[in-house]
């Protein structure tokens, strides 16, 4: 009897043992995988500031109506909010955009959520900041495609609503109206578009703002090599690299036209089918991928990515758990983003 009760307790010991154990590796295991990952990747910051264009909430305020605002287009139908959604996650969800007349631009739209602190905008960094490109697309032939800034400022100016706004908006200027003006109000509302998600909840310390198929991605995702190019918070954004380091990209995007990227900026041979590494926060929401929008599904865009870029393929587990990690970057639209603004009217 005494026998028994002993072997009884020795195994309950065990068995003890093993639970704590298996429960403190599990913890330490988080506490591995939240160190390392804030390491290369990190959790969003509250907005995205800039020095020459410090954000004030009068800028925000007049730059969230003027991204609604198509009035300054050519034909009257173009405005950011066309080609960026807030509804589909600020992007238009097609291969490649529409803008005035019909004309297709050369390449998909990237969301203008989280986008603000990258080396430069745009796939190809022809642009450098959003201010920049804000203002440019203006001029855009297959955006608003308005034949001078003058023209731009004269209809803006014709509204007294405006004339206000901009006024209280940059109350040093003697001439606000100015499409200078209309790029740093839109730019600075544009830094203040972060989206907060479940993976910045875990990296602050929620341990089951993740579930276990998500932590695993996040693994694989840094274990693999993604984040040796989709790093800091953004999950990408801060360098060029070339898209199909193993084997030519159109090879596996079923891509209509091979596109150079970068060379067509400098000319650099050594720049041929370079790209922007593009921000992954919210990619789950904003299908079609790459810069031609060839590819319809993350999970292909995933594969893809492991092929050329790493040259691994990865399993189907692999996959399905990155594409759950990437889910976990979607983040919440702030409410303030989600209301319209009611634009001005002539009297
Ligand atoms: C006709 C559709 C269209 C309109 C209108 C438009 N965009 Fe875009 N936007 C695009 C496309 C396409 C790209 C990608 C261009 C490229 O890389 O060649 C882009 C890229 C961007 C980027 C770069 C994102 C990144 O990660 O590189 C930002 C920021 C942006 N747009 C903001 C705006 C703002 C602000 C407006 C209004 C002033 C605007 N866009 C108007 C289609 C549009
Ligand atoms: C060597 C750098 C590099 C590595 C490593 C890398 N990527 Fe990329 N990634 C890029 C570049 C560059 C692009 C843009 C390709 C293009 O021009 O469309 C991209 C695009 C993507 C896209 C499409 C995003 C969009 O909005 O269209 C996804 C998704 C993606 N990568 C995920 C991954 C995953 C997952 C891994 C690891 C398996 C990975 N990447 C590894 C450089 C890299």
């Amino acid at each position: 009897m005494r026998k028994v009760t002993l072997t009884l307790g020795f195994a309950t010991t065990l068995f003890l043992s093993f639970l704590f154990l298996s429960n403190a590796s599990f913890g330490a295991s988080d506490e591995e995988l939240i160190r390392k990952a804030s390491a290369v990747l990190g959790p969003l910051p509250a907005s995205m500031p800039s020095e020459q264009n410090p954000i004030t909430p009068e800028k925000v305020k007049l730059g969230k109506i003027l991204y609604y605002e198509s009035r300054i287009s050519v034909d009257g139908t173009v405005s950011c909010s066309r080609c960026h959604p807030i509804s589909l996650y600020a992007a238009d969800g097609l291969r490649k955009s529409i803008g005035n007349r019909c004309k297709e631009n050369p390449r998909n739209d990237p969301t203008v959520f989280n986008a603000a602190s990258q080396i430069a905008e745009h796939w190809i960094g022809n642009r450098t900041s959003v201010e920049d490109q804000a203002k440019q697309a203006l001029l855009g032939p297959p955006s608003f495609g308005m034949p001078s800034y003058a023209s731009v400022e004269k209809i803006l100016r014709s509204f007294k609503d405006y004339q206000t706004m901009f006024k209280q908006a940059f109350p040093e200027d003697k001439e606000p109206v100015t499409a200078d003006n209309f790029a740093k109000a839109v730019g600075a509302f544009e830094r203040t578009l972060v989206t907060p998600a479940p993976f910045d909840s875990f990296l602050k310390g929620d341990k089951s703002a993740l579930d276990d198929k998500q932590k695993s991605g996040l693994g694989t995702f840094m274990d693999a090599g993604c984040s040796g190019c989709h790093s800091s918070p953004f999950v990408g954004g801060q360098m060029y690299q070339k898209f199909g380091i193993f084997e030519p990209y159109w090879k596996y995007t079923k891509s209509k036209k091979i596109d150079v990227g970068r060379f067509a900026v400098t000319k650099n041979e050594s720049d041929k089918y370079f790209f922007k590494v593009p921000v992954l926060r919210n990619v789950a929401k904003t299908p079609p991928y790459f810069h031609d929008g060839s590819v319809d599904h993350l999970e292909d865009a995933i594969r893809i990515m492991g092929k050329i870029q790493l040259g691994k393929d990865l399993t189907q587990k692999q996959i399905d758990d990155i594409a759950a990690f990437l889910d976990s970057l979607t983040g919440k639209i702030p409410e303030d983003v989600l209301t319209v603004p009611v634009l001005p009217t002539k009297e």
